[in-house]
């Protein structure tokens, strides 16, 4: 991608991502439709879908070779990332928007020949956008944001996690998940993956793991992390497929080897 183009498609995403915010946050007292998918905790409203169309239409119209995958359905089948490809999470932490009405965001990723150009994260109800351009540095709103800390402890470190780690699951032995977090300084849960990558990125928080997530929940993401000189692969320290679901690992690359080796790999079922 050409530095114009890139520039160009970074200030019309952005302007999206804004737009799209503030109809949210201007709504948030409206009562909501709320259905479930897979299970009864897997929440979805129409804010979610009217946001992701809402893009849908925007990028179509603007941008008409360009393809979307997306979580509730708008996008286009994608089996490879050659060309421009936006990675939308019209809202990422449904069941906070539901419950909490704040701590979640829209996450924008996109790609150019499976390349990483652009990341954009907004925390839509305290107005914050996240944001990156390969190569560029990251920011939060207008300020950058600084690379992480090489010198970071594990003991230290705060990690961002939730209870299944800790409990009887498929990937890893929990006792040895129950010994990460009794090593660590602390562990905390946001409930939005996207905001946990820029918590990240910002280095309030050291890492965040989770056993699966999609495309759309770390596409930007990834890419803000990097900005700060992060590492983002799956559990077992491999490489993510931005086409398939996955365990993901992203961190300030000091604890990474903490981590994925004497850890996970150790508890690997
Ligand atoms: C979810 C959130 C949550 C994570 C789930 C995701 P959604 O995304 O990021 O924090 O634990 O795995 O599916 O469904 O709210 O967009
Ligand atoms: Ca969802
Ligand atoms: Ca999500
Ligand atoms: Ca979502």
């Amino acid at each position: 991608m050409n530095w114009d183009d890139r520039e160009t498609i970074y200030q019309q995403a952005k302007g999206w991502v804004l737009e799209a915010g503030k109809e949210i946050r201007d709504n948030i007292s409206d009562p909501l439709t709320v259905t479930t998918k897979s299970n009864p905790n897997d929440l979805v409203t129409t804010m979610d879908s009217d946001t992701e169309y809402f893009f849908m239409t925007r990028i179509k119209e603007t941008f008409p070779d360009h393809r979307i995958i997306s979580e509730e359905g708008y996008g286009d089948e994608v089996s490879a990332l050659d060309g421009t490809v936006w990675i939308i999470d019209p809202i990422d932490g449904t069941m906070n928007f539901v419950h909490q009405k704040r701590n979640f965001a829209i996450s924008v990723g996109i790609y150019h020949d499976g390349i990483g150009e652009i990341g954009l994260i907004y925390d839509v109800m305290a107005d914050v956008l996240y944001s990156a351009k390969k190569g560029e540095g990251a920011y939060r709103n207008e300020k950058g944001l600084l690379p992480l800390n090489k010198h970071k402890h594990f003991k230290e470190a705060i990690l961002s996690l939730n209870h299944f780690w800790l409990c009887e699951n498929r990937l890893v032995n929990e006792t040895v998940m129950q010994n990460l977090v009794k090593t660590v300084r602390g562990t905390r849960t946001y409930g939005s993956a996207a905001l946990e990558f820029a918590a990240v990125a910002e280095g309030i928080m050291d890492g965040y793991m989770t056993m699966e997530l999609a495309p759309w929940d770390i596409a930007a993401g990834i890419i803000i992390v990097d900005e700060v000189g992060g590492n983002t692969m799956n559990a077992f320290g491999d490489s993510v497929n931005l086409l398939q679901k996955g365990s993901v690992l992203t961190c300030n690359p000091a604890i990474q080897e903490n981590i994925v080796e004497d850890y996970i790999k150790k508890g690997r079922k």
